[in-house]
């Protein structure tokens, strides 16, 4: 039996009942909300040998899902779904009485930023709680996966508990996610770490629940972190800004560095060798975007206020700030290289995913620079692999081409916006040669310089004053 310094857990979780629990295998799962979050956790669960129903509201999504056809891209979930699907381990449904005699209940629905604010809208997350209620025993658990506002924990507890069987205790962990788009199968099979928030008179019980359902997880050395409710909601928002804040971090330096003629890439190499800081998300460019990021570090500061601290957390508007003025920069940008105005510019914008990998367009730079080009007079052009249907879903207004060359030809500037690996390795000669003007925007510092550079064009990198045509040949950023 595996002891807890093989957990590689935190001093204060509970002993012998996690051990016990673990011991007894596969269980019953239910998921709810099928978005990236609750179907990449249902077939990895489902994959790691439990039982699993995924709920969701939308109908077409779950007859899509259950089809073997996610409703968006994550790489490697498809297959997934194909290996996992002959074990007949995985429902997707949008009945909950399907959910009926679950162990594990886990709470996988959106907490998006409110309309016309910035506080997380925890709508989905109370309505899952009492959807779930009716089905609950004093044997299961509900485990919240959803980044929330401190303080949601204890209320979807509360709610769960009015509305559960009378001789039920209601028994809830807050045990948040921290996936990353694009590469969310890994994480989720072998995350960095995992978070336990636990209250009250079934803490150890719930533990040693938790821990059967991490069983294989735990058993490689994932290191689990056991905590009260407040610190594991505060764990997601907190990582979450941290990352931000050094993304906002170097995109400050980026902007010093243009004025003042440094290169950002080589400072933040050159930080990034010191241990203590890091080389990664140390990446200028346009900035962070997402379904993730910048909502999550708005409902942080909004709940700071609501708490009478927000003071404390007054810098992540600061980080906001910088982020939304990089995007600000390749507009301005585009119309200094194009002789001081927008007006029938034609740019051809390469990417519409907030990064690649991803078909996701939330908050995505790339489309945010485009529709406000196109504001100004510009002719924009999008293409991106993935995001295209996105993309014309939520910014219709824009022109799209069939693919790079289609959007480069007769461009007067090349944005580089979303790095996709058929952006990086372009061939700057031909590419030259569709072009109206070889001008090109690496909004990623993505590119190889030196290269397009010796192909003639008038290469612009974001935190690089002096990278145009004035970059050494052997730019060794390239
Ligand atoms: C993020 C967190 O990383 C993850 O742990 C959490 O659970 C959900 O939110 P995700 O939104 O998928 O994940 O994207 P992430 O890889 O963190 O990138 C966020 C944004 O930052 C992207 O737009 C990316 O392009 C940008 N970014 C990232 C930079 O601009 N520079 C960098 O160096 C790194």
């Amino acid at each position: 039996m595996l002891t807890h310094q093989q957990f590689g857990t935190s001093v204060d979780d509970a002993p012998a009942a996690a051990d016990a629990e673990q011991a007894r295998g596969p269980l019953r799962i239910a998921v709810i909300g099928t978005g990236y979050l609750g179907a990449v956790h249902a077939a990895c669960m489902a994959y790691q040998g439990h039982s699993v129903v995924a709920v969701d509201a939308d109908a077409g999504k779950a007859a899509a899902l259950a089809a073997g056809r996610p409703p968006f891209f994550e790489p490697g979930l498809e297959e997934l779904l194909a290996e996992v699907a002959p074990t007949g381990r995985l429902t997707f449904t949008t009945d909950y009485a399907l959910t009926a005699g679950s162990d594990v209940f886990f709470l996988c629905v959106g907490t998006p930023q409110q309309q016309g604010g910035y506080a997380a809208d925890t709508t989905y997350v109370y309505a899952a709680a009492r959807s779930v209620a009716p089905y609950l025993t004093s044997d299961s658990l509900v485990v919240g996966k959803s980044t929330v506002p401190i303080g949601t924990a204890a209320a979807v507890r509360d709610t769960m508990a009015a509305l559960a069987p009378a001789e039920v205790t209601v028994r809830l962990v807050w045990n948040p996610e921290f996936l990353r788009e694009g590469v969310a199968i890994q994480d989720t099979l072998h995350p960095d770490r995992f978070v336990y928030g636990v209250q009250g008179p079934t803490a150890e019980a719930d533990i040693g629940l938790l821990d059967r359902v991490y069983a294989t997880s735990l058993a490689d050395g994932t290191p689990r972190v056991v905590t009260d409710y407040v610190t594991a909601e505060m764990v997601k928002t907190a990582a979450n800004s941290f990352l931000a804040t050094k993304i906002s971090f170097i995109n400050a330096m980026a902007e010093i560095c243009e004025s003042a003629g440094g290169d950002v890439v080589k400072l933040a190499e050159a930080i990034g060798h010191d241990e203590r800081i890091g080389r990664k998300f140390l990446g200028a460019g346009v900035g962070f975007g997402g379904g993730c990021l910048p909502k999550d570090i708005r409902a942080f500061r909004a709940r700071a206020e609501e708490l009478g601290l927000g003071q404390s957390l007054a810098f992540l508007h600061e980080v906001d700030g910088i982020n939304q003025r990089r995007r600000d920069r390749v507009v301005d940008l585009v119309a200094q290289l194009s002789g001081g105005g927008h007006a029938g510019v034609r740019v051809a914008i390469l990417g519409a995913a907030f990064k690649p990998h991803s078909d996701d367009v939330r908050d995505s730079p790339a489309l945010s620079i485009a529709a406000a080009l196109q504001d100004r007079g510009a002719h924009v052009r999008v293409f991106d692999p993935k995001a295209m249907p996105n993309a014309k879903h939520v910014a219709p207004q824009l022109q799209y081409a069939a693919d790079m060359w289609d959007a480069c030809a007769d461009a007067d500037v090349v944005a580089v916006l979303t790095e996709w690996p058929e952006f990086r390795t372009a061939d700057p000669v031909a590419l030259a040669n569709v072009v109206r003007r070889p001008v090109i925007i690496d909004g990623r510092n993505a590119l190889p310089g030196s290269a397009w550079t010796a192909a003639g064009w008038t290469y612009h990198a974001l935190g690089r004053a002096a990278a145009a045509s004035a970059l050494p040949r052997k730019d060794s950023h390239s």
